[in-house]
């Protein structure tokens, strides 16, 4: 079909639903995907014209490049649904700019916004019953990229394959969350992939965090890889500190991801008075305001985690837990920024993203 006069999308619809067999209550993240995908494949130079097509297994060479040498990136964004039945993005522009980033890092070529727009909007048009209404409800959209070039020369492929999976979604966690402060592995270097999301960034984190749920934590907030004294990320979060009113969180830097979750809560606590401070955090302070009480809250950001609260966390041995507060951040900050995804509040930011119908 023919989008705006300039962009084909091919189009093959699925014969059947699985929508009837899925219980939306019950939803385990990431686990369930929708009738459809959207993929485009990068050949002889360009872009091909993106399809959508039933969700199903695609077909690859073994020696395919993204088997041996990690050439994948992806993003995660979500859909809302408000109460009228329209369908909200939330920031689609910093997915596309971040994938892009990911993708230059990685050797990939840039994805087109002509395309992305159209190819994500068709997706979701067809699958806007998978996305449910009422606060919480989502649909998460999984963009990524790989190399599918055959052959194990170690070299960028000059093929690739952008594609759309599309999951429902509700909470990334169940139940609480404590995490554990890295002091031996290390999520990224300096001049490395960090701030990329990049495949392997998330795969290099799996043995780490098995081992420190052994001890009872969920996740690694990974410290810096020089020294191990400054607090950095929790690889599937950004991280907030709140000591006593003001919070505090890593600055940017090609180690740690530019989170557009933790851009936006920067921006809600400009706009709320809250005084907050980008700045290397160190072990250190952390650890000494956990003893003084002055420590009030952690926090990780994140499209899949919203805000999660941290209870507790682990140190050389040492746990800490937080305390139970009244007027926490995390609550204060999930419920402004999910009243402008779900189209319930004023947007002043010009975040929301209508899909058009
Ligand atoms: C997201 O928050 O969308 C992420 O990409 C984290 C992911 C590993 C679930």
């Amino acid at each position: 079909m023919k989008y705006d006069a300039s962009v084909e999308i091919d189009i093959v619809k699925a014969t059947s639903s699985k929508i009837d067999s899925v219980d939306f209550e019950n939803l385990k993240f990431g686990h369930i995907f929708t009738d459809h995908m959207m993929s485009c494949d990068y050949e002889d130079g360009e872009w091909k014209t993106p399809s959508i097509k039933p969700y199903g297994p695609i077909s690859l060479e073994p020696s395919a490049k993204v088997f041996h040498y990690g050439q994948a990136v992806f993003e995660g964004m979500k859909a809302y649904k408000d109460e009228e039945d329209k369908i909200w993005l939330f920031r689609p522009d910093e997915n596309l700019k971040r994938i892009n980033r990911s993708s230059e890092r990685m050797a990939i070529p840039a994805f087109p916004a002509e395309y992305f727009y159209p190819a994500l909007e068709e997706l979701l048009k067809l699958e806007k019953n998978w996305i449910k209404k009422g606060f919480g409800n989502s649909l998460y959209i999984r963009p990524f990229v790989i190399a599918t070039e055959a052959g194990v020369l170690a070299s960028p492929g000059s093929r690739y394959k952008f594609m759309i999976i599309c999951s429902p979604a509700k909470s990334y966690y169940t139940g609480k969350v404590r995490v554990k402060f890295s002091e031996k592995y290390s999520r990224a270097a300096d001049g490395g992939v960090g701030f990329a999301k990049a495949a392997g960034n998330y795969g290099a984190q799996f043995f780490p965090t098995n081992l420190a749920k052994e001890e009872g934590f969920q996740q690694i907030i990974w410290t810096d890889a020089n020294s191990h004294e400054f607090l950095e990320e929790a690889g599937t979060m950004n991280i907030f500190f709140r000591i006593n009113d003001t919070l505090v969180t890593a600055p940017i830097s090609d180690r740690i991801l530019d989170g557009v979750t933790r851009k936006s809560i920067l921006s809600l606590a400009e706009e709320n008075n809250v005084s907050a401070e980008v700045r290397r955090v160190p072990v250190k302070e952390i650890i000494a305001a956990a003893k003084d009480g002055s420590l009030k809250e952690i926090f990780g950001t994140g499209t899949a985690a919203v805000i999660n609260p941290i209870q507790g966390f682990g140190h050389q041995g040492e746990t800490f837990e937080l305390p139970n507060i009244e007027d926490s951040y995390a609550k204060l900050f999930k419920d402004k920024l999910m009243k402008i995804q779900y189209n319930l509040e004023e947007d002043p930011f010009g975040w929301r993203y209508l899909v058009k119908e």
